[in-house]
């Protein structure tokens, strides 16, 4: 249960962290395990470029739409989640057991995004709950203009929601939790 209100109860979207540094060690850590989560065809299609130094993190503020830059400013790393659109490339690796080439090398562009979005994104929830584990704060980001993404980090494919900025959070900075739907609301049993 002390786990659980770990990684679920008491997981908050962090706005402000500590600018205590983090081990390269444990982004590698970070990798691995968030690697190991389930994706369609294990297509795995996450692709992640991390700033670790004062530079990056400094260059990925001026992307930051408004409050956003502020709290960028605070964290001591952060990760650029984004998608690679051509992930069936890695197939020959990932899934050896399917005929190539594969049959996704031909479907049309927004099929492919889609599966690429899709999946990333359930690696993205991954990576937030592995963080967590590894005991960082994570505080995802949509609010970051795409062109200084691409032009100071190079092509990282699609852009996923969010990003991740991540560090030792500030608990007194939160706002009180929101609500979420009630089981009524978002949830049938059938
Ligand atoms: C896809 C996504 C985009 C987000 N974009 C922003 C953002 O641009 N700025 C921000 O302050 N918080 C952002 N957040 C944080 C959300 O506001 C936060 O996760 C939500 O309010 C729940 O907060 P809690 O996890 O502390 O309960 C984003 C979260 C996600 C998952």
């Amino acid at each position: 249960m002390t786990e659980l209100n770990h990684l679920i109860t008491d997981g908050r979207s962090h706005k402000e962290f500590s600018h205590t540094p983090i081990p390269e060690s444990l982004i590698h850590q970070l990798w691995e395990l968030t690697a190991l989560a389930p994706t369609a065809n294990n297509s795995c299609p996450l692709r992640v470029v991390f700033a670790h130094s004062a530079d990056a993190m400094e260059h990925l503020a001026k992307a930051a739409h408004g409050y956003n830059a502020d709290r960028v400013k605070t964290a001591p790393a952060a990760a650029i989640l984004a998608y690679d659109l051509k992930f069936y490339d890695q197939f020959k690796v990932l899934a050896p057991h399917m005929s190539q080439p594969p049959a996704h090398a031909s479907w049309p562009p927004e099929r492919v995004e889609r599966m690429a979005l899709m999946n990333a994104n359930i690696q993205a929830g991954f990576f937030i709950l592995t963080a967590r584990s590894l005991g960082l704060d994570c505080g995802p980001m949509g609010g970051l203009r795409r062109m200084p993404l691409h032009r100071i980090f190079g092509q990282t494919g699609g852009l996923t929601s969010p990003s991740c900025f991540w560090g030792a959070g500030q608990a007194d900075a939160l706002y009180p939790r929101a609500p979420r739907p009630s089981f009524d609301t978002a949830c049938r049993i059938v």
